[in-house]
């Protein structure tokens, strides 16, 4: 019966793989004739001579034509010539843990109230059918700290399109689209959990720790996963597996310095319900200690806790799937400009591209 289930999944896998194949080279199909579809149609003058083919749209260097994007404070308009500063441009998706945390945590909400350039605007996006709740709940994020650290001024600076990029009908989602993002971080960073009896596999999104306290990668394998409490202990039993321990107890750098000792391959610590994925930080003196296993913070997944409670054998990899770009501006000249990846999830990144 077990082996049926087995070769019933492994038959179940083969068949999605094969629709995500044939989906894959149909739209890479549907992109082609797109463009030169698209070659047709008025947004022709964005584009720039340096492009031979492919994607259509505006690359960096072009102009940026004039735009109106409803937003939950009434229309905002973008005409050339008009800007002060430099208007950011940013496409929020909660697929990703890099966002979410940059969207959550109060050194990177504060930063930006506290320290965007006086001329610099931003207009923000969401890239999901979620737009509007997402917009509600962005704007509730600075609003919040923008109140705790007397900032009010900031807010008429920042924007927040009630529509999502797929709906504005003009030129911007073709640069969130088309824009090819080399960094890491713009990269969906998932982990994929696996077992016996269930029809497909799970995946979340993940943040990686950053610091140079851990040496470890994820590599390509497939990790058992285990469970250890909340990690404020050695758990001999994690031995070879990834541990999967809870947040809260003990620092960061204390779970996974004792799973370490334990000899996991890795440690994923899963924010408690209702909390938000943070970046896994160290402080003081642990910041110099290294630890050889890689760790990543994602949500509780109820499936897997149950499985791993039940005493099921669950398993766990890790992938990065390509996501639309997350960050651009228009400088004050009017010309579209690439704006270089964030090291860690902080709006200081963002006011310190904002100075140039
Ligand atoms: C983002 O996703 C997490 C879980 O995946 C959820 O807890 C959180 O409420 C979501 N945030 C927004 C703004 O939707
Ligand atoms: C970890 O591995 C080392 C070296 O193989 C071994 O000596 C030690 O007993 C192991 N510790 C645990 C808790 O499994």
């Amino acid at each position: 019966m077990a082996s049926l289930r087995s070769k019933l999944s492994v038959l179940l896998f083969l068949v999605v793989l094969t629709a995500h194949v044939t989906e894959a080279a149909v739209r890479s199909k549907l992109s082609g004739d797109e463009s030169t579809c698209e070659s047709k149609d008025a947004t022709l003058n964005l584009r720039s001579s340096k492009r031979t083919s492919g994607a259509a749209g505006p690359e960096p260097g072009d102009p940026a034509a004039a735009f109106t994007v409803p937003t939950l404070d009434g229309e905002f308009t973008y005409k050339p010539g008009t800007l002060r500063g430099p208007l950011i441009i940013h496409a929020f998706t909660n697929k990703s843990g890099f966002l979410e945390c940059l969207w959550s945590s109060e050194p990177s909400l504060t930063s930006l109230v506290q320290d965007l350039p006086d001329s610099t605007q931003v207009l923000f996006l969401s890239l999901d059918d979620s737009a509007a709740s997402d917009a509600l709940w962005m704007r509730d994020q600075v609003h919040r700290a923008a109140v705790q650290h007397s900032k009010k001024e900031v807010l008429s600076r920042l924007h927040f399109s009630a529509l999502p990029a797929f709906a504005l009908g003009n030129w911007i989602p073709s640069v969130f689209y088309n824009w090819g993002c080399v960094s890491h971080n713009c990269l969906l960073a998932q982990a994929v959990f696996t077992s016996q009896g269930w029809r497909l596999p799970i995946v979340i999104k993940r943040l990686d720790a950053r610091y140079d306290w851990l040496m470890g990668h994820w590599t390509q394998s497939l990790y058992q996963l285990r469970d250890a409490g909340d990690g404020c202990d050695p758990s001999p039993s994690v031995a070879g597996a990834v541990a999967w321990v809870s947040e809260g107890g003990c620092s960061f750098f204390t779970k996974v310095q004792n799973m370490a000792k334990s000899n996991a391959s890795g440690v994923l610590v899963y924010a408690l319900p209702g909390n938000p994925i943070q970046d896994m930080n160290c402080v003081g003196d642990e910041c110099i200690t290294a630890l050889g296993i890689p760790a990543a913070m994602v949500h509780l997944e109820v499936s897997v806790a149950q499985g791993l409670q039940s005493g099921q054998q669950v398993y766990v990899s890790f992938q990065n799937t390509p996501s639309p770009y997350y960050f651009f501006s228009i400088d004050q000249q009017g010309l579209l400009a690439e704006m270089g990846w964030f090291l860690y999830p902080s709006f200081s990144f963002l006011n310190w591209q904002a100075q140039w």
